[in-house]
């Protein structure tokens, strides 16, 4: 079966791309139904028209309040068919009124090892903290900001030398090799969260 998958965006839309290109090189077996931006301006938007995907424009100042505008984004959603939804630089919480329409089904992609540096410039937070060891996380979207069971983490080490730009630009590179491989587990099927926990076999 091929995977019908929406991608939401606000911005340039690089791991977008990443997703594109893996659909295009087979190494997943899905296809992009829809490409939706809260964002007129977003990057994002030429990368979906040039590989040839619908995309549609939702800015949330168009709609009467958070539950409107979730139960619109669930709709278009739900009328192309799509059955995961992916997150890629999307800058908005999403409730109840979109999570109960794509229960287990909205992964998100974040800059940091989570449950650390949660929230906005999650790199810059874990170069000023420090840390030896940060990375990128891919899990599930769940009603709490950066909250929800974890599908798969990639780990960027820090250098003494680093700069946070040096650092967030490997962050990112890690980010493009993993959610495709993470969408690809999730689609798989073979997995089942425990709790917290998500679980597959190896
Ligand atoms: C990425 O760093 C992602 O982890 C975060 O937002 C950024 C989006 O970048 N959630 P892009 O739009 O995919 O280039």
């Amino acid at each position: 079966m091929v995977h019908r998958l929406g991608v939401l965006i606000s911005g340039r839309g690089s791991n977008l791309q990443a997703i594109i290109d893996a659909v295009t090189d087979k190494r997943l077996a899905a296809e992009i139904a829809v490409v939706i931006s809260n964002v007129a301006e977003a990057g994002g938007l030429a990368r979906a028209a040039s590989a040839g995907i619908e995309s549609i424009v939702m800015p949330q100042h168009q709609w009467p309040d958070r539950d409107a505008f979730d139960g619109a984004l669930a709709a278009a959603l739900q009328r192309r068919r799509v059955d995961l939804v992916c997150l890629a630089g999307f800058m908005r919480l999403l409730g109840p009124a979109f999570l109960e329409a794509f229960p287990e089904r909205v992964l998100n992609i974040h800059p940091s090892l989570l449950p650390a540096f949660p929230g906005l410039d999650a790199q810059q937070q874990a170069f000023d903290y420090g840390v030896k060891v940060t990375g990128a996380t891919v899990h599930f979207v769940s009603a709490e900001l950066d909250g929800g069971p974890i599908v798969m983490q990639a780990a960027v080490p820090v250098a003494a030398d680093d700069t946070s730009d040096a650092l967030s630009a490997r962050i990112l590179a890690a980010e493009h090799r993993l959610y495709p491989q993470a969408i690809k587990r999730v689609l798989d099927g073979q997995g089942r969260l425990d709790g917290r926990r998500f679980l597959f076999p190896i």
